[in-house]
């Protein structure tokens, strides 16, 4: 698509939704019965419906209508954490093992509308199982297998799962995960699951409930291959993904089956330009959304060829990324900044000792990324060949908002550039109203699109107050940015109390009440510090509880309580104990004034008199000095 090209249909798709989205939906997405009406509701109502009357099934989308032209092309490449361990699957293949997990799990009694909670680490029954629920109608809910035993629990009760799929242990970077291990501690105090199938991945002995547990290979290898995909409503939800905000527990986001495949197929579509041939690799998680949408239903639902990687980025070494695009003639390359960034502190030579002459694109997601960090993706991974695609979006947006396109869009790295189709950003100030081009301001979102979240489960109102609440009519995203001249937008990442570590998204209250969580803990506060591998790290006022003394062991102590809280993705960078914390005269903490003493930005805290405690900065100030 050229630059003409993207303008005249954005123009269409903005001035004409229903009739744009219309002809995407019968484009890309096969029907079973056509829908009444493209959209219900809008951002008043907050109650949007797409493609009201609709009927489809996401599986037989991304598998079995291929099957008549893909039967024998690959549609999962697999490479595990070991070089030599790899795994090819047809779509003809796929589909079988498919049809027989989703006979397994009715057998198991799991039936359309039941949630399914996935913890499995990267290896193709991630995806399998995920497609095998789509088939019979069953919500998945995938849980991060970084997670620890905690959070898994909290998403499991949530959700009201009765069924857990999981593995023996997880392999990344040489070492294991003991992931049914942390099954069997989260369902100590989850007595409604009863029932978990365990994937052999290493085979180590793991602790078996005879009752309760079952081996995916011995259940597959009773089960029929032939299963009707369920006919589904288009707003009917196809998964739930759990997710951090600025407040409270993490959410259920909750995707339904039409608007959001509709999003998945045509973005990655025009995003990627996939073409037949192509070798598409992702390297999220199946554990995150970028997983969801980018690794499995968007390019299926294409009929494309995806590598599936167990690993990370440097094992056996930091070629490891380049070698598998070589080994598999990769073509289209999409992942976070902050891998680009802790493989170019390594040095170029990791990159240069290999050839990625397969390479055609290049895509990054998760956090913003520093103008020359995109450029050195751009020169020495792509050899200034490729372009590089800085897709903007969220866990809620079900897909890509704002991006690039490969052709159309005149390369400014470290911009996210340009709005998608139907997609109407804008930069708004705290009262609402829209900034000047170059100003900065919150996000919004000002026309709704298929790919939006339909609520967040079992609490709509929660919905309604996090993203329409702020700024009426418009969905407000939490990042802040700005738009320039050209139109390109700037993203310069949250401006709530979300944090994004290594681009995994933390809220800032999650982790305080791990540390309040530990005896020795009175209060705590968090916020986000630029960190230039994770983009950010957190970092922790601590006040004790009387008579607790302060020593390196206890910081030790609480660095690893809040791992085995929430999961290692979480870790504090570091502790500094304070007496009291700045507070407002009704008692809310001044988060502000704590992240700017923790960055060392003192000079521009403005005024701190009105705080219920002005005293306390200038020891938080000293304390800063002593911690860092
Ligand atoms: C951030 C990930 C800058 C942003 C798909 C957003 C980005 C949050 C970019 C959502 C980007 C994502 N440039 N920031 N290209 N992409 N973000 O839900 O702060 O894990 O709000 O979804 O990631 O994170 P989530």
């Amino acid at each position: 698509m050229n630059q003409a090209q993207y303008r005249d249909l954005y123009k269409f798709s903005i001035s004409q939704p229903d009739t744009f989205w219309a002809e995407q939906a019968e484009k890309f997405i096969s029907w079973h019965t056509r829908w009444q009406t493209v959209r219900q509701g809008d951002f008043t109502t907050n109650d949007m419906t797409w493609f009201a009357g609709g009927k489809l099934n996401a599986c037989y989308n991304c598998l079995d209508r291929h099957l008549g032209k893909r039967k024998d092309q690959t549609a999962i490449i697999w490479q595990g954490d070991e070089p030599d361990t790899e795994k090819h699957l047809t779509y003809g293949d796929l589909h079988k093992e498919v049809c027989r997990f989703a006979n397994v799990l009715k057998d198991l009694g799991v039936k359309k509308g039941d949630r399914v909670c996935i913890y499995l680490p990267m290896i193709p029954e991630a995806g399998i199982v995920m497609l095998a629920c789509a088939r019979i109608g069953a919500i998945h809910s995938v849980v991060f297998a970084g997670f620890s035993p905690d959070s898994l629990k909290t998403r499991i009760l949530d959700a009201d799962v009765k069924i857990v799929i999981t593995a023996d242990e997880g392999l990344r970077g040489g070492k294991t995960i003991p992931i049914k291990h942390n099954v069997d501690k989260a369902l100590e105090s989850c007595p409604d699951v009863k029932t978990v199938v365990v994937v052999k991945r290493t085979g180590k002995t793991v602790p078996f409930d005879a009752k309760r547990d079952k081996w995916y290979h011995e259940l597959m290898s009773k089960a029929n291959a032939d299963c009707m995909p369920e006919v589904m409503d288009a707003d009917d939800p196809l998964f739930i993904l759990y997710t951090s905000g600025s407040t409270g527990k993490p959410k259920g986001v909750l995707h339904t089956t039409g608007g959001y495949l509709v999003y998945a197929a045509i973005t990655f579509k025009y995003v990627f330009d996939y073409q037949d041939g192509d070798i598409y690799w992702c390297t999220a998680d199946v554990g995150w959304v970028t997983g969801h949408t980018y690794n499995i239903y968007g390019p299926l639902a294409n009929g494309a060829t995806i590598v599936l990687y167990e690993g990370t980025p440097s094992y056996p070494d930091f070629s490891r990324f380049w070698q598998i695009i070589d080994k598999y003639k990769v073509t289209i390359f999409y992942t976070a900044p902050t891998a680009i960034r802790a493989l170019r502190r390594e040095g170029d030579k990791w990159v240069t000792a290999t050839n990625r002459d397969s390479l055609k694109l290049l895509g990054t997601v998760g956090e913003p990324i520093n103008p020359n960090v995109c450029e050195w993706y751009y020169d020495v991974v792509g050899n200034k060949r490729c372009e590089v695609v800085d897709t903007w979006w969220q866990t809620e947006t079900g897909g890509i908002l704002i991006t690039p396109l490969p052709g159309a869009t005149p390369f400014k790295p470290g911009s996210a550039s340009w709005p998608l189709f139907g997609i109407v950003p804008a930069v708004v100030d705290d009262k609402g109203n829209e900034v000047e081009p170059d100003k900065a301001g919150r996000l919004v979102i000002k026309q709704p699109w298929p790919g939006l979240m339909k609520t967040i489960y079992k609490d709509h109102q929660r919905f309604v107050n996090n993203y329409f609440k702020d700024v009426p009519g418009c969905y407000l995203t939490g990042d802040g940015a700005r738009c320039d001249k050209d139109g390109y937008y700037w993203i310069a990442g949250r401006n709530d109390d979300v944090i994004k570590i290594s681009g995994h998204r933390i809220g800032t209250e999650e982790v305080e009440s791990a540390f309040t969580s530990h005896p020795a803990v009175s209060q705590a506060a968090v916020v986000g510090v630029a960190d230039e591998i994770k983009g950010q790290h957190i970092y922790a006022y601590i006040n004790t509880k009387a008579g607790v003394e302060h020593t390196d062991k206890l910081k030790q102590e609480l660095v690893q309580h809040v791992r085995d809280v929430i999961g290692p993705i979480a870790t504090p960078e570091v502790i500094q104990w304070t007496k009291d914390l700045p507070k407002t005269r009704s008692g809310k903490i001044m988060r502000r004034i704590l992240r700017k003493i923790a960055c060392g930005e003192d000079e521009s805290l403005g005024d701190t008199s009105t705080l219920a405690n002005p005293g306390v900065v200038e020891e938080l100030i000293a304390e800063h000095e002593k911690t860092k």
